[in-house]
């Protein structure tokens, strides 16, 4: 994963790594540089710098994206992904390059657009009475004409 240049520079965000750390038991917290991810929860060196798999859902509205949001569109996080991951020694044999083309890469895009609440609770709804579901709904378009 590439640095957030916006991150690296602000002293709050190493302060607050390095306070982290040390709470964590890192006692080489005062020279940490970069974010050592899950190692602080398992000390375990082959988890420095693994971070969870997050979920997809509301994909639309949650940018930037990464643990230190160093992306800022869906399609720079395709890109990422489609070059195969980045080039972290800890890296995941999953990661490969992809060689998505243009058409390919739209279509994984129009797709994580879909990870979309307000289709959820329209699925979820048939479970109401038609009077809870006809308020729900007058919500719901509220809502999505915010
Ligand atoms: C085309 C394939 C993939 C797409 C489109 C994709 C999409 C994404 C997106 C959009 C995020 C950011 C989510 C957020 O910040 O809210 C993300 C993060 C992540 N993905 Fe994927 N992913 C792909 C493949 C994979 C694979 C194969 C793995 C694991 C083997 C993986 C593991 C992760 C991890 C660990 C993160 C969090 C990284 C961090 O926070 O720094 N992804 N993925």
């Amino acid at each position: 994963m590439p640095d957030n240049p916006a991150l690296v520079n602000d002293p709050r965000v190493t302060a607050t790594m390095r306070f982290t750390a040390k709470v964590s038991g890192y006692k080489e917290y005062r020279s940490l540089t970069e974010d050592p991810g899950r190692y602080l929860v398992t000390k375990d060196k082959k988890d420095w710098k693994a971070f969870k798999t997050p979920g997809l859902r509301e994909l639309a509205l949650t940018s930037p994206y990464m643990h230190n949001g160093v992306f800022e569109t869906i399609d720079e996080v395709i890109e990422f992904f489609n070059k195969g991951g980045g080039d972290d020694k800890n890296k995941s044999p999953l990661l490969a390059p992809l060689n998505l083309n243009k058409e390919e890469k739209q279509e994984l895009k129009a797709l994580s657009l879909k990870f979309r609440r307000r289709q959820l609770l329209k699925t979820n709804m048939y479970f109401l009475t038609s009077s809870a579901r006809s308020r729900c709904l007058i919500i719901l378009s509220a809502c999505a004409n915010t």
